[in-house]
């Protein structure tokens, strides 16, 4: 898993760094002043290093060499307004960058979850969720801590190391322009650096989503590992991916760990000769005691923001490969928006004309040549095994997917043309896991659709909600837990036809919808199915057959084709397919 994970990390740069770092940008924007703010924060603190050199020289050399009585109180306050000025910067540089990093994330989120919820069907085939959530929570926050305290790290570092620099060179030209032999040479390494920490954090961001998803279908299915003894599995799966993470964590640490010592001994390299020469000159007189230690001071002040600003490549380019990975969320295409046709509300004509479609993952196509053609208010039920497409074929309807071959048409016209949400407000579907949020029941049934508390409560008694919702404390507005965990199934699928029936879209799709209860119950929200169908067309998959018996036509599939249709007594005279299946279920 891990090295198949690899491979695709290294071919998945979509685009360079500097590209990275304007988009960016882009978002810091916004906070332009705010960030000022925080940039002259940074200038503030990192003036008072240089401040902290100049101070030496200013004492030694007042104290000792021109015994200036006024030292004895002009080193105290000069020393505390020091620290009070480099506090002020401190808290700007901190507060200020972390204002805009917040905004920065939150906006990110924003902008991910919008794309989570417009993406096309398919484009959840190929990502897994796991994956999908680390880049929210995970990644997110990454690009926050580079845009904060990296570039700040970044910023107020070099502008110190710019300070002192400046202070060195207005003290001895000479010995400055000496020690500054060896940055080209820090500024390669960095660089390698640099793009090695890019590669790893890339790695740890993939395999922190592998970590969310197994720790997240752990968590999801807690009764089937259980049952099923799936402990271990489960155990060892986690640990292969924990493993992988560990590991690609381990070689940014040696990465880490071995760029410190080695910019550390080239600058050392560089200190020990120019502080040669600084003693040459000093043995010659050429420098003031305060000189030569404020000198070296200035010098040694330098190590400490080069050693943050070497150490901060970690986590800006983990910012900068987290950056990406949203980027590519952010670039993905997003469903076809259809035509420009609107449909007020669709007489309810449904065709399928010719149709045959293959799963964009799959190799063959899972139908083949599928015609019908339902009148408005027709129902039409689709019976077959599981696997034979039944759940594909009506799902081209809302335009989960489109076609590969042949049309779907509504009211006469290629589902293309429509506006896709003026599509979509046609159809309704309840399926057989009814997805619920944990929310009240009202919220569930109304789900965003803007509804009165009396239509809610109207589709409610329809679906015979009220009969188990008037024994909650809370009624209509008790809250269902995670995914209605708190509720029964056949309680679950009343919700769905409720929200359905609120909804009151000409085309209804029911997949399975009362498959996951039992006979007794099924008999029992039948009522409430039959008020449901009235008055519109619909598409009704049923594993049951005594649910269908009353279709107005029905179509059997097979393997992706539809091998009979006609009613129930047609087809049970005809002596075919849906003949044996009838058999099978009656027999006993
Ligand atoms: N998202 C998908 N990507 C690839 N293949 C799929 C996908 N969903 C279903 N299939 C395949 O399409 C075929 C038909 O599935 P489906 O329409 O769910 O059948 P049914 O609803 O009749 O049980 C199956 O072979 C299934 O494996
Ligand atoms: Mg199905």
């Amino acid at each position: 898993m891990g090295r198949k994970a690899d491979k695709r990390i290294d071919l998945k740069m979509p685009e360079g760094a500097l590209q990275t770092y304007k988009r960016l940008l882009g978002y810091l924007r916004p906070h332009k002043a705010m960030f000022a703010v925080g940039v002259l924060g940074m200038t503030i603190f990192a003036a008072t290093d240089a401040g902290w050199a100049a101070f030496v020289k200013f004492f030694l050399d007042g104290t000792f060499v021109d015994r200036d009585p006024r030292m004895v109180w002009l080193v105290p306050v000069a020393l505390v307004g020091l620290f009070i000025l480099r506090g002020v910067g401190d808290f700007m540089q901190t507060y200020c960058p972390g204002f805009v990093g917040r905004h920065i994330v939150k906006t990110l989120r924003g902008q991910i979850f919008e794309r989570y919820v417009h993406l096309p069907v398919s484009y959840f085939d190929t990502n897994t969720s796991g994956v999908l959530l680390s880049k929210l929570t995970y990644n997110t926050e990454q690009v926050a801590t580079a845009t904060t305290d990296s570039v700040t790290v970044f910023i107020r570092d070099t502008l110190t190391i710019i300070g002192l620099l400046g202070y060195l060179l207005y003290l001895n030209p000479k010995l400055t322009l000496f020690s500054l032999i060896v940055g080209p040479l820090i500024a390669v390494l960095i660089r390698k650096i640099n793009l090695l920490f890019r590669r790893y954090s890339r790695r740890i961001q993939n395999s922190m989503g592998d970590v969310t998803r197994v720790a997240k279908e752990a968590i999801e299915a807690p009764r089937v590992i259980r049952v099923f003894s799936a402990q271990d599995y489960e155990a060892r799966m986690f640990d292969e991916v924990t493993e992988h993470n560990r590991r690609s964590h381990m070689k940014l640490m040696m990465t880490k760990g071995m760029s410190n010592p080695i910019v550390q001994t080239i600058a050392a390299v560089g200190l020990a000769g120019v502080l040669y020469l600084a003693t040459v000159d000093a043995i010659n007189g050429l420098m003031s005691v305060g000189e030569f230690t404020s000198f070296i001071a200035a010098l040694m002040l330098i190590t400490a923001p080069l050693r943050r600003l070497v150490n901060v490549a970690g986590p800006l380019q983990q910012g900068i490969a987290a950056a990406q990975s949203i980027f590519e969320v952010l670039d993905a295409p997003l469903e076809d928006q259809g035509g420009r046709l609107r449909l007020e509300r669709a007489r309810g004509e449904v065709e399928y004309r010719n149709v045959e479609f293959k799963y964009p993952t799959a190799a063959d196509p899972v139908l083949h040549g599928v015609s019908f053609h339902a009148q408005p208010g027709e129902k039409i039920a689709i019976v077959g095994r599981s696997g034979s497409g039944k759940s594909t074929l009506v799902g081209l309807l809302p335009r989960f997917y489109d076609p590969t071959v042949g049309q779907v048409l509504v009211d006469g016209h290629d589902a293309r043309e429509f506006a896709l949400d003026s599509l979509r407000a046609q159809v309704s579907l309840v399926s057989q896991d009814v997805v619920l949020f944990d929310d009240t029941i009202k919220s569930n049934i109304a789900f965003g659709f803007p509804a009165t508390d009396a239509a809610i409560e109207a589709a409610a008694a329809t679906a015979r909600v009220n009969e188990f919702s008037a024994q909650l404390p809370l009624g209509l507005d008790t809250v269902v837990g995670d995914r209605g965990a708190l509720l029964s199934g056949g309680q679950r699928q009343r919700i769905a036809i409720a929200r359905a029936l609120l909804r009151n879209s000409p085309i209804l799709i029911l997949d399975e919808a009362t498959s996951a209860l039992d006979t007794e119950i099924e008999r029992q929200i039948q009522d409430q199915l039959e008020a449901l169908m009235a008055n519109r067309t619909t598409l009704i998959i049923a594993h049951r057959l005594s649910t269908v018996e009353k279709a107005d036509r029905i179509l059997v599939m097979d393997a992706g084709r539809v091998v009979e249709s006609g009613t129930h007594q047609e087809l049970l005279a005809r002596d075919g397919q849906y003949a044996v299946l009838h058999r099978l279920q009656f027999n006993d």
